[in-house]
């Protein structure tokens, strides 16, 4: 298989968006922000009034709904880049990620998304290096300081980031985990560059090998 994909997880508020987005420019991929697709699917739950805790009906709606990231998010033509990031779907979203209809139906997805980019996509999320992309060229897993974490993600306070930490390492369905042979890389007081540069690096020597 010729897809090539850098996959990238960890907590929120570890970088994985900044350095997602920069280790793709930086190199000329694809990005592909896994979040950002869980979240519009809350969007599109809350708007329509659909119970994010009934199975069925969330897989439903996870199936026909039409999704796209970029250039911004947006659920059956909507724009909905600003609407992703409101407390009442962040309080939503774990819910709606820990369903195994929803995540079957976001994966298929994903890997449709990277088999179809010419050079290459960088994923980030929650379980690309466990199951979405297990034999992706490169995986890396991201952290920080949950201090630090909660401070980036601002109005959302540290309370919230806490609750969704353990929501989303607790679940059943595909849990935050480190997969073993990622490179780990604590960001806690450094800049995205540094980070990009350490994948790039990794990259060049997993590639040389
Ligand atoms: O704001 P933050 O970077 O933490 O979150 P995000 O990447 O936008 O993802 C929002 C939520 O979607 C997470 O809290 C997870 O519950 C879920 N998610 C997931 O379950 N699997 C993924 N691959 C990506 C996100």
């Amino acid at each position: 298989m010729s897809t090539r994909v850098i996959a990238i997880d960890g907590p929120a508020g570890s970088g994985k968006s900044s350095v997602a987005r920069a280790l793709a420019a930086a190199l000329g991929w694809s990005f592909l922000d896994t979040g950002a697709m869980y979240r519009a699917v809350t969007v599109e739950a809350l708007r329509q009034g659909v119970d994010v805790s009934n199975e069925e009906a969330m897989g439903d709606l996870a199936r026909e709904v039409q999704l796209s990231t970029l250039p911004r998010v947006s659920v059956n033509g909507r724009d909905v880049e600003d609407e992703i990031r409101t407390e009442t779907v962040n309080e939503a979203v774990s819910i709606v990620a820990a369903n195994a209809l929803v995540r079957h139906q976001m994966v298929s997805r994903q890997r449709e998304f990277a088999e179809a980019q010419p050079l290459g996509t960088v994923v980030e999320g929650r379980d690309i290096t466990t199951v979405v992309f297990p034999h992706a060229t490169v995986k890396v897993y991201l952290t920080a300081s949950l201090e630090e974490r909660a401070r980036r993600r601002g109005e959302e306070g540290e309370a919230s980031v806490a609750r969704r930490d353990v929501a989303d390492s607790t679940r059943e369905a595909s849990p935050l985990r480190q997969a073993p042979d990622a490179l780990v890389i604590d960001t806690t007081g450094r800049e995205v560059g540094d980070a990009v540069e350490e994948i790039i690096q990794w990259l060049k020597n997993k590639t040389l090998s």
